[in-house]
C-alpha cells in the first residue's frame, strides 16, 4: 500500500550528502517538498602520518584497543594502510587486538572481514553508551595504561577521548576523513534564505556536523542570530543524541528524535508528526507560507523604513526617496565594472550585481535599493535571442510578428529560467543594510509585448499596435504567457529577499484609454492579483490619461512621471493609493538651482500628506553629474523633515 500522503505540500530542508537521495525519494512518498542543500564534503587524508603510525604500531602490537566508530571510516582506514601493508598483515593485527565497533554499521564491517569484537553497544550507539559498556566491562577490558586508538571520521569527539584518559587510557586519535563546507555553499545559503523568509516548514539533520555547518554558513552571512529565531517556528528532526545535543548547543529546539537512530524510522516519525508539531508551533493556525512571510517581515528592520512606512501611507519622518536607474551608467564605479563585463553577464553575476545595487544606495543614501538587473532578461527565457549593442540599445534577434509566433512562443509557466537573478536577489538583500528595502521588479505585460514585437527600442509601437488591433485572440494569448511567466519570477524575487516589487510599464504610455482598458488593464490586474499581499509599485511614463485605470489595475504605489503635475496625478489616481514621482530626470543636468527648485514645488504641493515617495519621472540620465543625485537625496530628507 502507498503511504500516505501526509506532508503533503510540506517544504522540508534536508543536509544529506551520501544518502540524500534516498531521503528525498523516502520524502517525496510522503508528499513533501524536500529542498535538499548537502552540507558537507568529505576530505579524504592522503597524507595521513596518524593513520600511518597507527598501521606501523598496530602490526608491531603496541595497540592494546581499537574504537571503529563509522563504517565509512573502518573501510576507508583501510584503504589507507593498505597503501603500506597488505590487507591479510592488516587483518591479523586486527584479530590480535580487542575491537570495539560503536554501531551496526562498522560491525557489518568487521563481520565481512572476519574480524571479532568485543560486544554490541546498546542504542542509540553514541559513545556515552559505548563508554557506559566498556565501564561495565572494566574488568575484562582494562583501559588503564592502555593504548587505545579511536577511528576518527570527520570531527574528532574530545569527549570521547577525555573520558577514555580520565579512565587512565592513552588515546591515539586515527584521523580518516575531514568534513569541510561543501565548494558550492549557494544550497546552503538560499535555504537558510527560506528559513528566514519564512517558506520552510521543518528541517530534518541526519548527522551533527549538518548542523555546525548550517551555522557555520549562517554566521559567514552574519544571521545567526536571525536564523536560530526562524527555525523556532520550524518542525526540527533530528536522527540521535548527538546530533540533538549539537543542536540543543546551536540554541536550536529538537521536536522529532526517533527511538532507533536510523533513516528509515526518522522519516517515518516526520511523516507521522510533523503536520501537528508544525501547527503547535504555529500557534494552532494552519500558516500559508505567504503568511509566513509577512509574518517573518513583521520582526525585520526594513519594515519601520521610512520607505515601507510610506507604501503603507504611514506618517513618516521625512520623506523618502530612491531614483529610478540609480544604479547605472552615470556612475564611475559602474562604468568601470562595465569596461571589464558584458551587460548580460554583469546581470548574471550576483556578486556584481550586489555590489552594483548596494553601492549605488550608500553613494546616494537613497531610502531604498533596487535590483540589479533588466526587464529584458526574460526574453531570452523565451528564447528569443537577446542582446545589448553598445550606444544602440537591446536588440531581439527573434522578435514576434504574427499568431503563429505567438503560438509557438513557449508557455513557459513558472520556469522563467533567471535562477541566477533570484542568487543576485539573495546577494544583495544580505549585502545591503537590514534597514533598507530591497525592490526586485519586471517589466509589465504591454512593455513586455512591446519589445517582443518591436525587437528593441520603438517610437512609436507600430507593429505592437498593429498585432494587438488585428488579432485581439493573439494578443491575449500572448500577454497571458507573459504574465504567467512574469507572476512567477516576482513571487521568487519576493521569496528571495526583495521587500516591494516594482512593474515597469514604461511605454504604455503611447496607448488610448481605450486600448488600454481592454488590451492592457485584464493583464495587468491579473498579474499584481497574482502577487497576494506583496506590495506593488506599478509604474509608467506619459500616463496622464491612464492613470485612473492604472491605479484599477493595482499597486500599492503608482509611479507616475514629470509630465503630469503631482497633484493632478493624485487626484487621478485617489489618494487611497501612495504616489511615487516625479521630478523631471533632465532637471538634475543642471545647475543646483533648478533642481531644486523644482524638488521643493513637489514637496510643495505634496505637502507632507503621508504616502509620497519622492523619484524621478524617469531613470537617471547617464551625462547626469552624480553629486547631482547625491546632493537631491539629501535635499530632499532635508527639506521635507518633519518637526
Ligand atoms: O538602478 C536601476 O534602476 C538599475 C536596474 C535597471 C536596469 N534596467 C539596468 C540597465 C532597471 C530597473 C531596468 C529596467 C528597464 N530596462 C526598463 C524599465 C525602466 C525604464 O527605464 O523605463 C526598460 C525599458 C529596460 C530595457 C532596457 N535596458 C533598455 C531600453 C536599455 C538600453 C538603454 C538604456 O537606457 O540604457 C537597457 C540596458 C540597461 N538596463 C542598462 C542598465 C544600467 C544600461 C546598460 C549598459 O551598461 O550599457
Amino acid at each position: 500500500m502507498p503511504p500516505q500522503k501526509k506532508l503533503h505540500n510540506l517544504a522540508i530542508a534536508t543536509f544529506e550528502v551520501r544518502h540524500g537521495k534516498t531521503l528525498a525519494d523516502l520524502l517525496l512518498l510522503h508528499g513533501a517538498i524536500p529542498i535538499a542543500a548537502p552540507a558537507l564534503k568529505e576530505v579524504p587524508l592522503e597524507k595521513n602520518p596518524a593513520a600511518f603510525e597507527f598501521g606501523e604500531r598496530l602490526l608491531k602490537n603496541e595497540i592494546d584497543r581499537i574504537i571503529f566508530l563509522t563504517g565509512v571510516g573502518t573501510r576507508a582506514l583501510m584503504d589507507i594502510l593498505k597503501t603500506r601493508h597488505t590487507e591479510n598483515e592488516v587483518l591479523q593485527a586486527l584479530r590480535r587486538t580487542t575491537v570495539v565497533p560503536r554501531g551496526p554499521k562498522p560491525i557489518r564491517v568487521l563481520n565481512e572481514w572476519k574480524v571479532p569484537y568485543a560486544f554490541i553497544v546498546p542504542e542509540p550507539n553514541t559513545w556515552r553508551e559505548l563508554m557506559a559498556e566498556l565501564d561495565a566491562r572494566k574488568d575484562v577490558i582494562p583501559l588503564k595504561g592502555r593504548t587505545v586508538a579511536v577511528q576518527e571520521y570527520g570531527a574528532p569527539n574530545p569527549e570521547l577521548t577525555q573520558a577514555l584518559e580520565a579512565r587512565g587510557a592513552r588515546v591515539l586519535s586515527v584521523p580518516v576523513y575531514r568534513w569541510e563546507l561543501p565548494d558550492d555553499v549557494t544550497p546552503l545559503e538560499s535555504v537558510i534564505d527560506r528559513f528566514l523568509s519564512g517558506s520552510l516548514h521543518a528541517a530534518i539533520f541526519t548527522t551533527s556536523v549538518q548542523a555546525e555547518h548550517l551555522f557555520q554558513v549562517a554566521e559567514r552571512l552574519g544571521v545567526v542570530r536571525r536564523l536560530r529565531d526562524a527555525l523556532k517556528d520550524v518542525v526540527i528532526a533530528s536522527v540521535g543524541p548527538d546530533c540533538s545535543r549539537t543542536l540543543r548547543a546551536l540554541g536550536v529546539e529538537v521536536d522529532l528524535e526517533p527511538q532507533s537512530p536510523k533513516m528509515g524510522p526518522l522519516v517515518q516519525l516526520a511523516a507521522d508528526r510533523i503536520p501537528a508539531v508544525l501547527e503547535k508551533k504555529r500557534n494552532g493556525c494552519a500558516v500559508s507560507v505567504r503568511e509566513a512571510v509577512l509574518a517573518v517581515a513583521a520582526n525585520d528592520a526594513w519594515n519601520e523604513s521610512p520607505f515601507m512606512k510610506a507604501c503603507r501611507r504611514e506618517p513618516v519622518p521625512f520623506t523618502p526617496i530612491w531614483l529610478l536607474r540609480q544604479a547605472g551608467r552615470y556612475m564611475k564605479e559602474y562604468r568601470d565594472i562595465r569596461a571589464k563585463t558584458p551587460f548580460i553577464e554583469l546581470c548574471r553575476n550576483k556578486e556584481l550585481v550586489a555590489e552594483v545595487a548596494v553601492s549605488a544606495q550608500r553613494a546616494l543614501g537613497a531610502d531604498a535599493a533596487i535590483l540589479f538587473s533588466d526587464i529584458l532578461l526574460l526574453l531570452d527565457s523565451f528564447g528569443m535571442g537577446l542582446s545589448y549593442l553598445s550606444g544602440d540599445g537591446p536588440s531581439v534577434e527573434r522578435p514576434i510578428r504574427t499568431a503563429a509566433d505567438v503560438k509557438n512562443l513557449p508557455d513557459l509557466a513558472a520556469e522563467h529560467g533567471l535562477s541566477a537573478v533570484l542568487d543576485g536577489v539573495r546577494l544583495t538583500r544580505r549585502k545591503l543594510d537590514a534597514r533598507i528595502p530591497l525592490i526586485g521588479f519586471a517589466g509589465a505585460p504591454f512593455t513586455m509585448a512591446s519589445y517582443m514585437i518591436e525587437g528593441g527600442a520603438s517610437k512609436d509601437f507600430t507593429r505592437t499596435k498593429a498585432l494587438m488591433r488585428s488579432d485581439a485572440a493573439a494578443w491575449d494569448l500572448l500577454m497571458e504567457k507573459i504574465v504567467r511567466v512574469t507572476s512567477a519570477y516576482l513571487k521568487d524575487q519576493a521569496a528571495s529577499g526583495a521587500q516591494v516589487l516594482q512593474l515597469f510599464d514604461s511605454w504604455v504610455g503611447c496607448l488610448e484609454t481605450g486600448e488600454y482598458e481592454r488590451f492592457v488593464l485584464p493583464h495587468s490586474k491579473a498579474l499584481i492579483a497574482s502577487l497576494g499581499g506583496i506590495p506593488v509599485i506599478h509604474f509608467g511614463t506619459g500616463t496622464s490619461a491612464l492613470l485612473p485605470l492604472m491605479a484599477r489595475a493595482g499597486g500599492n504605489v503608482i509611479g507616475v512621471d514629470h509630465r503630469v503635475p503631482i497633484l493632478e496625478a493624485w487626484t487621478k489616481i485617489g489618494h487611497q493609493k501612495v504616489i511615487q514621482g516625479n521630478l523631471d530626470p533632465a532637471l538634475l543636468c543642471e545647475p543646483r538651482e533648478k533642481w531644486e527648485s523644482a524638488a521643493q514645488k513637489i514637496l510643495d504641493d505634496i505637502a507632507g500628506r503621508p504616502g509620497h515617495i519622492f523619484n524621478l519621472g524617469h531613470g537617471v540620465l547617464p551625462e547626469t553629474p552624480p553629486e547631482n543625485a547625491v546632493a537631491l537625496v539629501e535635499f530632499v530628507h532635508r527639506a521635507s523633515r518633519r518637526p
